[in-house]
């Protein structure tokens, strides 16, 4: 096999069947044009240590940039013989260059330096484009909020009416959780910045290459400190899929709530009907496929962090073939990502709010109940004490189907003396939301003041 990057000490070829298991180029061949810039910077390397004439430099930089646009225009394709991306392009190099200059690039490097590199190289192109995505969902998250600067809602625990929130609150809430996502990613990139080329197989080159300067030619900070870590390594990319599953994580976590204010039960929603979906047999069918494939797909986003930290786990040193189980994960997480973000944005973004409907049921199930056991603490009763007397005044109206505001004075005094008739002045969901007005709080004032944090903070991040 002309293409093998080994076999001289073999009698014979590899088998079929390890052939067909062995090979990766259905997976690692988006790895390419990495790949190719990893041999650029390879060959200024040799080049500078003297293993490459400035002709021969020349020659082979040339020769990388016809691959480079033969592999892009798909006229260079992996061939069935080839194992992986690394030989398949080898082999594309010495069909241009001939084999006189091509096989000179291979000194000094190994498959196991390389492919630590080129995965550490699309992670980061990619986290790029996910951080993007994010910083769009999170403008559709606080545009909604825009929009609604002073709709009420039923704020929740436990999935029950606890106390009303402002609508724009609750979905900055989302917001801040994905802004934290992308602050994660941005940290990532701080430990993906490193290069392992150079390293060889494990222990290193003995023809005195620069790999500070390899690293530099591909954008990353610093060459890796052990060649034994830079080769064995794959936390970098565990911990991109952890961020990947976390991404999935809370964006299941708004899917959940846009599935159940999309039902008629809630009707707190409608979905734009290009981000929703029909049914092939009820006509008059109107679901919410976006947010359900959302919930779907962090489960698979979290199979590929699991699976990947159960290749990794007990691992010996330095490079096992097992490493390369690392890539179908990590590469389906940015998949999946990056096919999601963008549909899972325009749902947010066109969603449409029944803000009288919120208001409606903000008040619904005496949410306004701490309200006015807070009223009477700010009297100087005992919380111990504010609490029982609410207690006995909620129990009151429940017995009657009223509301808190409807029991008349002589009830309230009834329950306690402490239950004036100007406690009714805090039986209102906007003067509940607006007197919570501490920092963080849904007060109208402080939402205001988080929602210029937080598109600030994404902005700047
Ligand atoms: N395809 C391998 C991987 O993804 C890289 C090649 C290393 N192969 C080897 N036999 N050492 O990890």
């Amino acid at each position: 096999n002309e293409g093998a990057l080994w076999g001289a000490r073999f009698a014979s070829g590899p088998s079929p069947e390890l052939a067909r298991l062995s090979k990766s180029t259905h997976f690692d061949w988006q790895l390419a044009p990495y790949d190719l810039a990893g041999s650029r910077a390879h060959a200024r390397a040799l080049a500078a240590a003297g293993y490459l004439s400035d002709d021969e430099l020349g020659a082979m930089l040339a020769g990388l940039d016809t691959l480079e646009a033969r592999v892009a225009s798909g006229e260079v394709v992996a061939a069935e013989s080839d194992e992986d991306v690394h030989g398949a392009l080898e082999a594309a190099l010495i069909g241009i260059v001939g084999p006189e200059l091509g096989g000179k690039l291979r000194a000094g490097r190994s498959r196991n330096d390389q492919i630590a590199t080129l995965v550490r190289l699309y992670l980061k192109d990619h986290a790029a484009v996910i951080g993007q995505q994010l910083v769009h969902l999170v403008d559709a998250l606080a545009s909604q909020a825009d929009a609604h600067r002073t709709a009420v809602m039923p704020g929740r625990t436990h999935l029950q009416h606890a106390q009303p929130v402002l609508l724009a609150h609750h979905l900055l809430a989302h917001g801040w959780a994905l802004s934290r996502d992308l602050e994660r990613l941005l940290d990532w990139t701080k430990r993906a910045d490193v290069s392992p080329y150079g390293g060889g197989a494990l222990a290193g080159s003995t023809l005195g290459l620069d790999a500070a300067s390899v690293a530099r030619d591909l954008g990353l900070a610093a060459p890796a400190e052990n060649s034994i870590d830079g080769t064995a390594s794959r936390d970098v990319v565990a911990e991109f899929a952890f961020v990947a599953a976390m991404i999935g994580i809370d964006l299941s976590r708004i899917a959940e709530e846009v599935i159940l204010w999309n039902t008629r039960e809630f009707g707190f929603v409608t979905l734009d009907d290009g981000y929703s979906t029909g049914s092939s047999i009820m006509p008059q069918k109107k679901n919410p496929d976006i947010a359900e494939l959302a919930r779907g797909k962090s489960g698979r986003l979290i199979g590929n962090l699991t699976g990947l930290l159960a290749t990794l786990k007990a691992l010996p040193l330095a490079y096992n073939r097992d490493l390369q189980e690392d890539k179908e994960p990590v590469f389906d997480s940015v998949e999946t990502l990056e096919v999601l973000l963008p549909a899972f944005t325009g749902m947010i973004a066109t969603l449409e709010f029944h803000t009288d409907r919120m208001a409606e049921l903000a008040p619904a199930g005496f949410s306004l109940a701490t309200d006015v056991a807070e009223w009477l603490v700010k009297r100087h009763v005992p919380f111990r004490d504010a609490h029982e007397i609410t207690g006995a005044l909620v129990r009151y109206a429940e017995e009657r189907g009223l509301g808190l505001d409807a029991v008349d004075d002589a009830a309230l005094a009834a329950i306690s003396p402490h239950l004036t008739p100007d406690v009714r002045e805090v039986l209102t969901v906007e003067g509940s939301v607006a007197s919570r007005d501490g920092i963080g709080g849904t007060a109208p004032t402080r939402v205001d003041e988080q929602f210029a944090r937080l598109t600030d903070r994404v902005r700047h991040l």
